[in-house]
């Protein structure tokens, strides 16, 4: 179909689950176009991941890199395989390529408990567990990965890289992103989580959060250390609205996070730069389920919504928002209405039930 507001989606499904759940994302993402109206996706399907390194020497090769550069945004299902690695021993990781390549800022990982989804926790305060956590993912302890050497078979360094320029355009991000939360009813919160206790480049973090903060005082700004903050996750998490952290915290949490409200299969993220972003599950290719028809397509499709969300914003299209809006509450729907449950909630509901149960709820009201 023609259509003058067709976004041009490079889609890079990658490995094991990762094409499963791609998709998936694709049909929910098409229905929730063709109800609202106003818009189209387009998408093209490019290579990336651990089994094209296998056969080519390649994870993401130029072509997938130029086409996704020129798209109006970026897909992303899942890279990486356990027994396939550089010969330092580290994985293949083309997500973590594509950050540094367009400098994808901000890991953005919404982290809501859906009703109808029992989490681990028991406190009934559990349903209202909805925070953001807003991951640095250029630098950090990720800064020298590929670098790294191991000297002499004796010692090997990896370093903590806090750079300024980094660190403002995060915490710009965060403040910014709390207060449009806040015009939805959140609460207006930004913690710095790191340890500034310990670490001189953490220090540094905090210190340029707290310049960042006076220049943004309608929004509450607090600290945190990680440690203590992988504790009030468990204990307190309802208690939170954004949290913003260094890119191996935030790496660590998030799959903490993702416990607290259903597993992997339940949490999105946003990889978000100045001019490019990518939109993917925050869980992996699963080499235990893949190719089983079981895996759960949430995750990948709440990622969709969020790049519905964000070409909308920047197009200034409102029925994307709409369409975004859409499918979030057709996953609600699925998930407490229709009791879908996945298996890894326990429940027998495989790939497709689960998408099925969701298009079924994002006809026209
Ligand atoms: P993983 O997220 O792939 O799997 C962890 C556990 O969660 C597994 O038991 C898996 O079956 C389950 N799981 C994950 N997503 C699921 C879904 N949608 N539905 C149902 N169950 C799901 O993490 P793991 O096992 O550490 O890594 C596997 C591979 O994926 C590795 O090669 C790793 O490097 C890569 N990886 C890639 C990421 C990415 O592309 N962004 C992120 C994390 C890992
Ligand atoms: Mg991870």
């Amino acid at each position: 179909m023609a259509h003058s507001n067709t976004f041009r989606i490079a889609a890079l499904a990658g490995d094991g689950i990762g094409p499963e759940v791609m998709s998936a994302c694709q049909t929910v993402l098409d229905k929730a176009a063709a109800t609202v109206g106003g818009f189209a996706l387009s998408y093209a399907a490019h290579p990336v991941g651990a089994q094209h390194y296998r056969k080519t020497g390649s994870a993401l090769p130029d072509e997938t890199l130029r086409a996704a550069e020129a798209a109006d945004a970026i897909l992303f299902g899942a890279g990486g395989w356990p027994e396939i690695r550089y010969p330092d021993g580290t994985e293949i990781a083309p997500q973590l390529d594509l950050r540094l390549q367009f400098q994808l800022f901000a890991g953005v990982r919404p982290v809501r408990l859906y009703p109808g989804v029992q989490g681990p926790l028991r406190d009934s305060r559990a349903e209202a567990i909805d925070f953001v956590l807003i991951r640095e993912s250029t630098e950090g302890l990720f800064s020298t990965r590929g670098q790294a050497v191991v000297e002499d078979d004796r010692v090997a360094r990896d370093v903590m890289e806090i750079t300024r320029q980094a660190s403002e355009r995060l915490f710009d991000f965060s403040f910014r992103f709390a207060r449009e939360r806040k015009h939805q009813g959140k609460p207006g919160q930004v913690v710095c989580v790191d340890k500034a206790n310990v670490l001189t480049s953490l220090a540094f973090f905090r210190k340029i959060f707290d310049e960042r903060a006076a220049l943004n005082d309608d929004i509450e700004a607090r600290h945190a250390y990680v440690d203590a903050m992988a504790l009030d996750l468990v204990r307190r998490p309802w208690d939170y609205d954004v949290l913003v952290t260094e890119n191996m915290f935030g790496d660590i949490l998030s799959d903490l996070a993702a416990g607290l409200v259903g597993g992997m299969g339940m949490a999105p993220s946003a990889d978000i730069g100045t001019d490019h972003a990518v939109f993917q599950p925050a869980h992996g290719s699963a080499p235990d389920i893949a190719g089983q028809g079981i895996a759960n397509p949430i995750a990948m499709i709440l990622s969709g919504a969020m790049m519905l969300d964000w070409l909308g914003d920047r197009q200034g299209l409102t029925g994307c928002r709409a369409a975004a809006a859409l499918i979030d509450g057709a996953v609600s729907k699925a998930l407490a209405e229709d009791g879908i449950r996945p298996y890894d909630q326990g429940g027998r509901d495989g790939t497709d039930a689960v998408t099925r149960a969701i298009l079924s709820h994002l006809s026209a009201t």
